[in-house]
């Protein structure tokens, strides 16, 4: 037997209907924010992402899957490089545009696998290309908000924010990290100790729970490093968020994994996913678009994580339930199973969920089968029907029967389905 390959997944049943419904829901509330979608591809030449993500970062350096050699293409790892990439090969940075997109797809990362981590997974993301002011930072973690809380029901986590300023002061804010760092890194794991000679900040992200306690004594006050340019953009974001009653909690030691950021960042925490905590996070991004060959421009935005939300959707009472057919025909011999099949389309034409036993059951079974799947009314089909051509109609709330002519049936149908 072949078994799907490890730290992928498959949605079946009710599981494909949650795994949508997030989608479709997304896709709603994006749109009333006047986000337009962007389909990109799967495959995305290496160098988007090491010039993207940055070449010390780990989805960079161990997390890539590489598919061909030769012209180094990857599968992506994150989508906001290669929006970038798009923005740019469409010109759209020359033109100066202002755009809002949202996007839905795979993404691949070759990371451990674990609950709430996989190698394949899904992001449903935003980015806003074309404005540095702080009402996007505001609008795009208020929307994040907006949408774990109203539209999927979501409320146990906590915003964290905290700004890590412009390229200056990040280099500022790397500067005093590495040396209190050192100071403790006899203290820190190995990881961590690379890290503070490669790119110190990343120590802040450090994942092992030992050394994560040492590296606490790390603190650094954003006053420290922050320019009053950025200092005075953080303060509005938060004032604006404050406006919009979105709370949030100031954590200093949020970095975020990704080299591009510049700005604020922000990341939506749960208490009750295990170590797999993010249930999606983002920020701004003011260098990108230059760093991958456009012109200056500042842009915000933030992905959810799919399959981290559905572990939280199936934690609270409200799952969707897969979409049965509401109506069953039900053969009660071969020969009947012909009127079955027209009477099924009929319906469907009718725009009626409709569906027929395929597999020769019993009536009985058939009955049991109707009320397993919540179908609402059971057509029966016998040779006495055929030959009169009225159906004996079963309504499975009520237990009733009733008798319908064929030229009647989808009305009656529809009638009792309504009420
Ligand atoms: P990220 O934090 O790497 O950010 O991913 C965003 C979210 O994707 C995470 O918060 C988490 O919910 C989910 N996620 C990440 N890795 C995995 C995994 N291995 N398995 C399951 N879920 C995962 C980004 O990728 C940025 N592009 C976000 C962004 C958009 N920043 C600005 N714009």
């Amino acid at each position: 037997m072949y078994t799907s390959v490890k730290g992928t997944e498959e949605y079946l049943f009710d599981d494909a209907v949650i795994f949508r419904s997030i989608e479709n829901k997304a896709r709603r509330l994006f749109t009333l924010y006047g986000y337009s979608e962007i389909i990109l591809p799967a495959l995305e030449p290496l160098n988007v992402f090491l010039r993207g993500v940055g070449g010390t970062s780990d989805i960079v350096t161990r997390q890539m899957f590489r598919i061909h050699q030769k012209e180094d293409i990857v599968l992506r790892p994150e989508g906001t490089s290669q929006v970038v990439r798009s923005y740019i090969q469409n010109s759209l940075d020359k033109k100066k545009e202002f755009v809002k997109f949202f996007y839905l797809g795979a993404m691949y990362r070759g990371e451990n696998p674990q609950k709430g981590r996989l190698r394949e997974f899904h992001h449903i993301g935003l980015e806003v290309l074309g404005s540095g002011s702080p009402y996007v930072d505001a609008e795009v973690i208020s929307l994040g908000e907006y949408f774990l809380k109203q539209e999927l029901g979501i409320t146990d986590f906590t915003l964290q924010i905290n700004s890590i300023g412009c390229s200056a002061d990040k280099e500022r804010f790397s500067g005093l990290v590495k040396r209190k760092g050192e100071a403790l890194a006899g203290r820190l794991c190995g990881a961590c100790r690379t890290r503070l000679q490669e790119n110190p900040l990343r120590v802040l992200d450090c994942k092992n729970p030992e050394c994560k306690k040492n590296i606490a004594a790390v603190r650094v006050n954003a006053q420290d490093y922050l320019c009053s340019a950025c200092m005075t953009n953080f303060q509005r974001v938060q004032e604006v968020l404050n406006r919009v009653n979105v709370r949030y909690e100031i954590k200093d030691t949020l970095v975020r994994g990704l080299d591009y950021y510049t700005g604020i960042v922000f990341e939506f925490v749960t208490a009750s996913l295990g170590t797999q905590d993010a249930l999606g996070a983002g920020g701004r991004y003011d260098g990108l678009v230059a760093q991958l060959g456009g012109t200056q421009t500042p842009a915000c935005g933030c992905a959810f994580g799919v399959e981290r939300l559905m572990l939280m959707l199936k934690k609270t009472a409200e799952v969707p339930v897969s979409v049965s057919e509401k109506v069953f025909c039900a053969p009660l011999d071969a020969a009947s199973s012909q009127k079955a099949f027209e009477l099924a389309a009929l319906l469907r034409k009718n725009g009626i969920p409709a569906d027929m036993d395929y597999t020769g059951r019993s009536l009985k079974s058939q009955l049991r089968y109707s009320q397993k799947n919540n179908v609402t009314i059971v057509i029966i089909i016998g040779e006495e029907e055929r030959t009169s051509g009225i159906y004996t109609v079963k309504n499975m709330k009520t237990s009733e029967q009733i008798k319908v002519p064929e030229a009647e049936l989808a009305a009656k149908v529809k009638e009792i389905l309504t009420t």
